[in-house]
């Protein structure tokens, strides 16, 4: 991809200062970039400092240490109109919706045009055309309380998108949402991404949101950057810990443990397969094609924006020419295939 780049983001440190309390350095040296049209996640346990990396982003938080470039424009260095100006193109949502409920539907989603001082005939034009683009079109005159959650989150959507920013920053969105919600809220916001043309900013403590929608991730560590890349890249081969434990939950000791390993003879491999250069059954295969047959000792298979990702640990038959032609086997459906080592 040759993307242009929407946040740039130089050495940024930010320190809480406590009056009482030590300092507390809530991120520290964060590089990275964030490109036009993708959808960004960025994903760490809670007080990885996300929220914080966010806020960085609209200038909601001033950085202690390096910059924040928007369009190539340090924010710390505009001026108040300047500011404005990257503000009205930055928009967020946020877990709690944030939504009046004194108000109409139509009147929250009103609310930002306002402000910018747009006249009120026009106000509703606009209101009403994004209240149809998140298909709540119909519950202009209802009231925030009378909407179910996910509805509700689509309102704080519809409000968003009135200012027509270039960037939805997305602050654990759907974290309040029951799975079926947040299918329905994620796959809104891959489709105002693609017709819109809108950066997206996603920030969850949730693998799934990530590997469901988002291009490239950030994966955050008690204030570090542990690891970015493409999610299907850090899905087949994480290399940070944090990552790991991220694709792993129950780590890989819980992949390999339940069977033994009988006296250390056994070889096993883990297998990467990637929907986009596999996705015949290939254990089935293997057996058809070679008569050799593998154990399956764990599997995790997921789906990652629709193409079908996974790792498999097997062991290989005990004779060594049996080996090699599994592994050939394997090599030839373009697998990535890694020898599981004893500490590993
Ligand atoms: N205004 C503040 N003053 C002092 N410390 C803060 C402030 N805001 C956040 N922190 C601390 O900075 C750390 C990172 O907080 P942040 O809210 O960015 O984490 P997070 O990754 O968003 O967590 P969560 O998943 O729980 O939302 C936390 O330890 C938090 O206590
Ligand atoms: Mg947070």
């Amino acid at each position: 991809m040759a993307e242009n780049t929407v946040f740039r983001l130089e050495n940024v440190g930010k320190v809480y200062k406590a009056d009482k309390e030590a300092d507390f350095e809530a991120l520290r040296d964060i590089n990275l970039e964030i490109y036009e049209g993708e959808i960004f996640g960025i994903i760490g346990m809670s007080g990885a400092g996300k929220s914080t990396l966010v806020r960085t982003l609209n200038r909601l938080e001033d950085v202690t240490s390096g910059q924040v470039n928007f369009y190539g424009e340090n924010l710390a260095e505009m001026n108040g109109a300047q500011l404005r100006q990257a503000r009205q193109s930055i928009s967020m949502i946020f877990q709690n919706f944030n939504l009046l409920t004194q108000k109409t539907v139509l009147e929250n989603v009103m609310l930002p045009l306002k402000i910018a001082g747009v006249k009120k005939s026009k106000r509703k034009e606009i209101a009403l055309e994004m209240l149809q683009v998140v298909g709540l079109a119909d519950k202009a005159k209802a009231y925030p309380l009378q909407l179910s959650g996910g509805q509700r989150q689509r309102v704080a959507i519809a409000r968003a998108l009135t200012n027509n920013p270039k960037v939805l920053l997305c602050d654990e969105a759907t974290s309040a949402l029951d799975p079926k919600m947040t299918e329905e809220i994620l796959n809104l916001l891959q489709e105002i991404n693609r017709t819109r043309k809108l950066t997206v900013v996603i920030i969850t403590h949730e693998m799934s949101v990530v590997e469901k929608i988002c291009d490239r991730v950030a994966i955050l560590d008690d204030g570090n950057l542990a690891e970015i890349g493409k999610v299907t890249d850090i899905f087949t081969k994480p290399t940070s810990k944090a990552a790991k434990t991220l694709v792993f939950p129950n780590g890989l000791d819980d992949m390999i443990n339940p069977f033994d390993r009988g006296h250390g003879l056994k070889r096993l491999v883990r297998i990467a397969f990637d929907g986009t250069s596999c996705n015949e059954p290939f254990i089935a295969s293997l057996v058809e094609e070679t008569g050799k047959k593998v154990n399956i000792l764990s599997a995790n298979t997921k789906s990652v924006n629709g193409i079908g990702y996974g790792q498999m640990v097997v062991e290989l038959p005990e004779d060594e020419t049996d080996q090699q032609i599994v592994l050939s086997f394997f090599a030839g459906k373009g697998l990535s295939v890694v020898e599981v080592e004893e500490d590993d």
